[in-house]
C-alpha cells in the first residue's frame, strides 16, 4: 500500500505542495472513482490509478536504454551542457546514469533508479564486459595488440586488467574492457600510439544497444534484457 501523494511525487509531478494541488483538483481516479484526498493509501500493484483519464502504470524501478549523442554529459545535472535526463521523458524521480561517457562518446547508457543494480554492474569486482566500437587515427600494431589483451599500462604507471581486441579494420575495432578508469579506452589506445577519433558504447554486460534507437532516442528496458542483466 502507498499514499496517493508519494506516489505521484514518486512519478514526477512534482512536490508534495503540487501534488497536493493536482489530486483536490479531481483529475486523480482510483479504479474509476475520483480521488481528492492526499493521504488516501491504495495498492498501487493491484488499483488503477488514472489521472486526466490516462492509466499511470506505477513502477518502483525505472530501467531506460539511451543511445547517448555527441555533446551530452553523462550526469543528472550541468549548468552549461544538456544532461542525458533531458534526453528522456520519463519523469520518475531519482534517474541517474549508471556509469560514464565522455561528452564527445556516443552509445549504450542505462539509466535507472535502481541503486542496488547500478552498484553490481560498476562494481569493480563484478568485472562487467563493456564493449566499445572505436575508430582510430593509426593501424594499431600485433604488438599493441597482444599488450591490450595481456594488460596494458597507460600514462606510464596504470596497469589495465586484460581486454579483447577485435580487429575490423585498419582504422576500426572493437574492444572489450571489464574496468572504468577515467578515460580508459582513450587512454589504452593512445598507449598505442594512435589516437580514438570515434567512440561508441554497443554493450554493456548482457546489455546490447538497441540498432534500432536513433542517437538521442531511449526506450525501456524489456523484462528478458531486464533478467539477463540481473543475473
Ligand atoms: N573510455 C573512454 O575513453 N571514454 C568513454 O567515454 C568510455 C570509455
Amino acid at each position: 500500500m502507498m499514499r496517493l501523494d508519494k506516489c505521484l511525487c514518486h512519478l514526477g509531478y512534482g512536490t508534495r505542495k503540487d501534488v497536493k494541488k493536482i489530486i483536490r483538483s479531481g483529475v486523480v481516479s482510483i479504479n474509476g472513482i475520483v480521488c481528492k484526498k492526499e493521504d488516501t493509501k491504495f495498492d498501487e500493484e493491484n488499483d488503477q490509478l488514472m489521472i486526466d483519464g490516462i492509466d499511470i502504470i506505477y513502477q518502483k524501478f525505472v530501467y531506460i536504454m539511451l543511445n547517448k549523442p555527441q555533446g551530452v554529459i553523462s550526469a543528472t545535472e550541468d549548468g552549461l551542457h544538456e544532461t542525458v535526463l533531458n534526453c528522456i521523458q520519463d519523469t520518475t524521480k531519482g534517474l541517474f546514469p549508471v556509469g560514464r561517457l565522455d561528452i564527445d562518446t556516443e552509445g549504450l547508457i542505462l539509466l535507472t533508479n535502481d541503486g542496488q543494480l547500478a552498484h553490481d554492474l560498476l562494481s569493480p569486482k563484478k568485472h562487467v564486459d563493456k564493449t566499445y566500437y572505436v575508430e582510430i587515427s593509426e593501424p594499431l600494431s600485433k604488438e599493441s595488440i597482444e599488450l591490450i589483451e595481456k594488460g596494458i599500462t597507460i600514462d606510464g604507471d596504470e596497469l589495465c586488467k586484460p581486454a579483447k581486441v577485435k580487429v575490423l579494420s585498419d582504422m576500426a575495432i572493437e574492444l572489450t574492457i571489464t574496468e572504468g578508469k577515467f578515460h580508459q579506452v582513450k587512454r589504452m589506445i593512445l598507449a598505442c600510439q594512435s589516437e580514438v577519433t570515434y567512440l561508441k558504447r554497443i554493450s554493456m554486460g548482457s546489455l546490447q544497444l538497441d540498432e534500432e534507437l536513433e542517437l538521442g532516442q531511449w526506450r525501456y528496458l524489456t523484462n528478458d534484457e531486464l533478467e539477463s542483466l540481473m543475473q
